[in-house]
């Protein structure tokens, strides 16, 4: 996948911008806030998904315009399009996002998933090492949406069951029938739930020794990373571990078992990554686990996403660096810094951001 141009007018704070990334590496530099990030998020999205920031739409449009406009050239493997995604102000009586590829309308923004992939890094992901649980679901559910479509409605098969369960365990002495009903609820998260551990399963089959074969490379075989898939119990037991946690989830009053509190375990030679890891581990880690994503979606998609890695160099060694710009070869990759003397070691194309004007350097 490559992104050969794009076009923006009233983007956060670039009203005007043309961009020509290179064919692999590509770096823009600048200092705090100015639009680097703007800019990696405006080719973000070109996939159709909202902000990797979690911004609203709205948001997305430069203060005192009614319509944000992200156009881009993308190449694929079955060729070439124009995808042109249209982001709503507040007061323009419009809402949200619009796609259209080629000129066709597709309809909500949405609609274009699969003409533009794209795998980001954003310093927020850190989460992913120091946070709970929940955001390592969440990156595992969101890699398998976008890997196989089918899974958004195993997960929502499971999660209905689990809000009728919910809401059964809370007023469980006042209910009639109350065991029969649990049966019934039990069953259908079973039957959602062990498709959810499977194919979960299966990913960080493929993600963990990728991941773990970067960070090795990363770290030039100094520190092991080694990741876990910490399931709520075997596979096909899902059933009779639900059973077994009956008297618990009736005293608690929700859910205690099941994928709903699964998580990825991390560790660095041996240590839990979450509270041991240095800051530069940690970065590491996660990068690790970005490029290793990408590479799993060029297995199964059979094309690399585009990198977008934002302020990914900062904490990181000389050495972490130059293996990091260096690995690049062969993908696009679009790299955001603040310390432009960094990039004086690349052959990369640099761009630098100031104020929301984009100049070639
Ligand atoms: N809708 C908007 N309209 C106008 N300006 C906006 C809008 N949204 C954000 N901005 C401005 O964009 C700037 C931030 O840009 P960005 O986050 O891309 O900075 P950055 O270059 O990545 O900085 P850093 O190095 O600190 O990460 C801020 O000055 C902010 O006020
Ligand atoms: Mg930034």
């Amino acid at each position: 996948m490559r992104l050969n141009a794009l076009e923006l007018t009233d983007y956060r704070n670039i009203r005007t911008a043309y961009f020509e990334p290179g064919r692999e590496l590509t770096v823009v530099c600048g200092e705090n806030g100015q639009g680097k990030t703007n800019l990696l998020e405006a080719v973000w999205m070109l996939t159709g998904s909202k902000s990797f920031r979690g911004a609203k739409d709205a948001e997305l449009v430069r203060e005192g315009a009614q319509f944000a406009v992200v156009e881009g050239d993308v190449e694929a493997a079955d060729g070439e399009s124009r995808i042109r995604v249209a982001i709503a102000s507040a007061d323009s009586g419009k809402r949200g996002r619009t796609g259209k590829k080629n000129g066709v309308d597709y309809g909500r923004a949405t609609n274009l998933a699969g003409a533009f992939t794209a795998v980001v890094f954003e310093p927020g992901h850190l989460s992913l090492v120091k946070g709970s649980p929940e955001g390592r679901r969440k990156f595992i559910d969101a890699a398998l949406c976008q890997l196989y479509p089918g899974y958004l409605n195993v997960l929502r098969r499971y999660q209905r069951a689990m809000t009728q369960k919910n809401a059964l365990l809370k007023q469980f002495e006042r209910t009639p029938d109350a065991r029969a009903l649990l049966d019934v609820f039990d069953a259908s998260m079973a039957e959602a739930g062990e498709e959810m551990m499977r194919r979960r399963a299966a990913y960080l089959a493929q993600l963990a020794p990728k991941a773990e074969t970067m960070y090795d490379e990363i770290s030039s075989g100094r520190e092991t990373l080694h990741i876990t898939y910490e399931a709520t119990c075997e596979a096909g037991k899902l059933l009779d571990a639900l059973h077994e946690a009956r008297r618990r989830d009736i005293a608690a009053g929700f859910c205690t078992a099941g994928p709903h509190r699964e998580d990825m375990g991390m560790t660095i030679d041996g240590r839990d990554a979450k509270s041991f890891a240095s800051q530069g581990q940690k970065r590491s880690t996660v990068l690790s686990l970005k490029l290793a994503e990408a590479a799993v979606a060029c297995d199964v998609l059979g094309e690399h996403p585009v990198m977008l890695l934002d302020d990914v160099l900062s904490e990181l060694d000389e050495h972490r660096q130059d293996y990091l710009l260096s690995r690049i070869a062969g993908r696009q990759t679009i790299v955001t810094a603040c310390d432009p003397g960094l990039f004086e070691r690349t052959t990369g194309r640099v761009y630098r951001m100031s104020s929301g004007f984009l100049t070639g350097v």
